[in-house]
């Protein structure tokens, strides 16, 4: 079946073009300043629209287990809310629940193959490293994931020592892997909250006051200095810290292939967010921080130091008591109720993989701040480039996916769970006024999101196989 979408605009991370787009087979075929419409062609009048390359969000969590519960999305619900937000590539995290990695990622593909409904991938948690850890991790490759993650944080759970981190990074570097690293200071928070808890300092605050920006700043120097010793590559998730953004520009003045993710929560929200009655909601590791670590997370966008925007998609339930009416039945799943009366029960984690594009487009392009071109390039492009999926994914090129938006960037509402779809009782965006949204979202040439009108089937996503890493992908 042949697809042409006439008359739109069409924006990448480095053109803007007034032009037709020809569709076959899932893949894109043919760009041209017009194309003639002929026989068995379906043709899609995209005047007044710009058709943008699908999103492409790296950081998810879905179905993953936590403080007893489960994140509230899984592999079904998580795509179809970032289908309807304009994403179509996620890649979630393999957990190390035994030593055999590869057992672990082929559970997972077993685990998302029947429900995602767009495409999708994996990186590989590296949370406890023996012998056959460090011989499993170059096998990665051949499963189609070229990027681990390690962390500084979560003492006895997720945590690994320098050390360790520095054997990782040399082993992820001769396969072609990226080393990905949640920074925080895990020995200094395991006493802070000790030293809470005695002082009966319960309340949602103290989940950000354990946790301070410094161990974020001091965990991305060190994990920088690591990685210029490893000789390897190293990308910072879920940037929340001015001083973090410091830390980068200085490791990549030096030469170093250090880069960034930021999320839009840390853009927009502020530690003060937990003192509000229904401050669980904002609760997530890394916390939120300050007004003016946003500016300078803003400022590393805007210089390039700081390449993509992630989610960190991992939605609990606010009141996880009272089922929620999701494609017509009751749901409630366990949520940040279970830390009532103590900070560290409240699952971290906070939902937005739905809210990223529109909240993004609104605050960046619709307020004049950014190009459209600069939004494709930190929500699509560079993110498909650092993870091996481009030109497939990221992109609007002969040859590519056709995994596409039209987004009507006129379109004014006001925002929140009724549009969202993701599977919680909240939405950290309620009430925000926005103009422009996706109207329509195609994923491999598939109309998933009609008019808004949910037209695609779970199972429909694929598991995307990524190239190893470039570290010129970038440019
Ligand atoms: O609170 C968060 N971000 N939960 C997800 C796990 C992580 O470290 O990214
Ligand atoms: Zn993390
Ligand atoms: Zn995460």
């Amino acid at each position: 079946m042949l697809i042409l979408i006439k008359n739109g605009t069409l924006i990448t991370e480095d053109n803007t073009l007034s032009a037709d787009l020809l569709i076959e087979n899932e893949k894109i075929i043919q760009i041209e300043e017009k194309i003639e419409s002929r026989e068995n062609v379906k043709v899609i009048d995209a005047e007044g629209l710009f058709v943008l390359p699908g999103g492409v969000d790296v950081h998810v969590h879905l179905d993953l287990p936590m403080f007893g519960t489960v994140s509230s999305d899984d592999h079904y619900t998580g795509t179809k809310a970032a289908a309807f937000g304009g994403t179509t590539t996620v890649i979630d995290f393999v957990s190390q629940d035994s030593d055999d990695l590869i057992k672990n990622v082929r559970m997972l593909k077993e685990k998302a193959a029947g429900k995602a409904v767009v495409d999708y991938s994996f990186h590989a948690n590296i949370t406890h490293l023996t012998e056959q850890v460090e011989k499993d991790i170059p096998l990665l490759v051949k499963e189609g994931i070229t990027s681990l993650k390690v962390f500084t944080a979560y003492n006895n759970r997720l945590r690994l020592q320098d050390g360790e981190i520095f054997k990782v990074m040399r082993i992820a570097r001769d396969n072609g892997i990226l080393t990905m690293l949640h920074a925080e200071n895990g020995d200094l928070i395991e006493i802070m909250v000790k030293e809470a808890l005695a002082a009966q300092h319960l309340s949602v605050e103290w989940h950000a006051k354990t946790r301070p920006s410094w161990g974020a700043v001091e965990s991305v120097m060190r994990a920088s200095a690591i990685s210029a010793m490893a000789d390897a590559p190293l990308y910072i998730v879920h940037m929340n810290a001015g001083g973090e953004v410091d830390m980068l520009e200085y490791a990549q003045t030096h030469g170093l292939k250090v880069f960034g993710e930021t999320c839009p929560q840390y853009l927009f929200f502020t530690e003060d967010d937990l003192a509000k009655p229904d401050g669980a909601k904002w609760i997530c590791s890394p916390p939120m921080r300050t007004s003016q670590d946003q500016l300078r997370l803003w400022q590393g966008l805007e210089k390039g130091i700081v390449q993509t925007i992630a989610t960190d998609h991992c939605p609990f339930f606010f009141d996880g008591s009272r089922p929620i009416m999701y494609e017509g039945q009751p749901v409630a799943i366990p949520g940040k109720e279970l830390g009532n009366g103590d900070f560290t029960k409240i699952p971290n984690g906070l939902p937005g993989v739905g809210d990223r594009m529109p909240i993004l487009w609104t605050e960046m392009v619709a307020s004049g701040k950014f190009t459209a071109n600069q939004f494709v390039k930190l929500t699509s492009a560079s993110p498909a480039k650092l993870f091996g999926m481009y030109p497939q994914k990221g992109t609007l090129q002969v040859g590519s996916d056709a995994d596409l938006v039209l987004w009507d960037p006129t379109k004014k509402l006001e925002y929140g769970v009724a549009f969202s779809h993701q599977r919680t009782d909240y939405n950290l965006y309620e009430g925000w006024n926005l103009t422009g949204f996706p109207l329509s979202v195609f994923s491999r040439g598939e109309l998933i999101v009609d008019n808004g009108n949910w037209m695609a089937k779970a199972g429909r996503g694929k598991f995307i196989s990524r190239k190893p890493f470039d570290p010129a992908c970038l440019g």
